[in-house]
């Protein structure tokens, strides 16, 4: 069975998944990389030239095609779960939400700013909104919620791997 990762931008959702790919010996996806492979551009490239919808709509299609592959591991993006029919296809999978302290997710993620549109220009404050809106929706759809913010990738993977052998 495939596993999910859920979480804010700068939850460790692709480092971690490399870690549990390694560990578990599972295919791993980044659906971002996927979408930019698909559509032939860079995630920031879409955002500004095609808008954030025609990226929400082609993230959807490929998390649709991803969940019907039976093996994988996938890291999504952060706003996987602003599109409804994402949570309804997600709440059927196995998912694990990785939690953190907004400010250590917004100072994480501030570090790969260029190819996060989303980071463009937003505050603490705006970041910790977001966080607030989307909390509920990973929690809704993840089995499993692990607060990251002490924890390394691998220490993170090898916690997954311990639930996914429970
Ligand atoms: C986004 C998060 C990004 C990427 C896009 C939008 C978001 O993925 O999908 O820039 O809305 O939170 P990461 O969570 O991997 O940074």
């Amino acid at each position: 069975m495939s596993i999910f990762l859920v979480g804010m931008m700068g939850s460790g959702k692709s480092s971690v998944g490399i870690k549990l790919s390694e560990i578990l010996q599972k295919e791993f996806v980044d659906l971002d990389n996927k979408v930019e492979r698909d559509f032939g551009r860079k995630v920031a490239d879409i955002f500004y030239e095609f808008g954030e919808e025609k990226f929400r709509h082609l993230e959807s299609v490929a998390l649709e095609e991803l969940c019907n592959c039976p093996n994988l591991i996938v890291a999504t993006g952060g706003g996987i779960l602003q599109r409804e029919q994402n949570v309804s296809l997600l709440i059927h999978k196995k998912v694990y939400f990785l939690d953190g302290d907004p400010e250590k997710l917004y100072q994480r993620a501030s570090k790969r700013k260029f190819n996060r549109p989303k980071m463009k220009d937003l505050s603490l404050k705006g970041f910790i909104e977001l966080y607030n809106e989307r909390r509920n929706l990973y929690s809704s759809v993840a089995n499993v919620t692990i607060n990251t913010d002490e924890l390394r990738p691998i220490e993170i993977a090898k916690k997954i791997k311990q639930h996914e052998s429970d």
